[in-house]
């Protein structure tokens, strides 16, 4: 096993981007269907008030409709069934970190989840990772760190290189182990705002150049990070970031953004940089804290 390189700090910084080795860009999406999704529990700022106000039925319209988006950019959708009383298990981004090597051999470290009611998600994708062919990784249980997969632990695109969001649900800790387990730098930011509770609320990498984020949800020192990596850097206005969530959008493909409907402000910073929009509605996962990015889980 390989030491951990873990950079918390700008100046620590030894190495250049492109002379990073190099991971192939995810061809397939995992989804799962919303059938249990609801408003059971409080577990983040935006659940609270939505207890069974959930609508089933638009829920499932709107699930379809990214599942389609999805397609119609190219991906190869793969969709689990839900399974009851597991409301979030909808939110495949959390369960786990998915893992290519330059063999193409396949690994998926399982996440450790901070709340305890997502707990017995894990395991239903631990099954379906390994009929595919994929090798597990459990954090050791005695380093007691939580780990909620990519919801804060985010590939570069393109790059072996790890963003690690960190400070609300993940801990610090936690990157130690997945730098050493699967042998790649980790970049540490520091999330400082409860209702930005995944890096993925706040933090979108669109291509190998390019994120989208919202600063106030940092310390200072992950912005000066994030800055001395990208050469442009979006910003959302507090109104998107909160309300409709707007960075967590996914780009899978470096030029398609699928975002929630009506990001006036951000839609236009994007099109003026040349990317392509996709809004979707995703009402009824913003009442549990989701959107499209958290919906769904990149891997090859
Ligand atoms: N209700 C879920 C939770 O709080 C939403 C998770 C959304 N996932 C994400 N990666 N942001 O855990």
């Amino acid at each position: 096993m390989s030491k951990p390189t873990i950079y918390s700090s700008a100046d620590q910084i030894d190495f250049k981007l492109e002379d990073l080795s190099s991971m192939p860009p995810p061809n397939r999406v995992l989804m799962v269907e919303p059938t249990y999704f609801d408003v059971e529990y409080v577990i983040n700022p935006h659940m609270a008030d939505q207890i069974g106000m959930v609508d089933t039925i638009q829920a499932y319209n709107e699930w379809q409709h990214i599942k389609d988006a999805f397609e119609n950019i190219g991906l190869e959708v793969i969709t689990l069934e839900g399974v009851r009383g597991l409301p979030d298990m909808v939110f495949t981004a959390n369960q786990s970190l998915p893992y290519i090597d330059q063999n193409g051999d396949k690994f998926a470290v399982m996440s450790r989840m901070h709340a305890e009611q997502r707990r017995e998600e894990v395991a239903w994708f631990e099954q379906w990772y390994r009929q595919d062919g994929y090798e597990i990784f459990h954090l050791d249980e005695n380093n007691s760190s939580f780990f909620e997969g990519m919801g804060d632990a985010i590939w570069h695109p393109r790059k072996k290189l790890l963003w690690g969001g960190y400070g609300v649900r993940t801990s610090k800790s936690a990157y130690e182990e997945i730098s050493r387990l699967l042998d790649v730098p980790v970049i540490l930011l520091h999330l400082v705002d409860e209702r930005f509770y995944h890096l993925d609320t706040c933090f979108s990498v669109l291509n190998e150049s390019t994120v989208m984020i919202y600063p106030d949800a940092f310390d200072d020192s992950s912005l000066q990070l994030i800055n001395s990596q990208f050469d442009l850097v979006i910003e959302a206005t507090q109104y998107e970031a909160v309300n409709l969530l707007a960075v967590n959008a996914t780009c899978p493909d470096g030029k398609n953004v699928l975002i929630q409907q009506g990001c006036t402000d951000i839609n236009k910073k994007l099109r003026n940089h040349g990317f392509q929009v996709h809004e979707l509605s995703t009402y009824e996962f913003l009442k549990s804290g989701g959107s499209v990015f958290c919906m769904k889980l990149l891997l090859w």
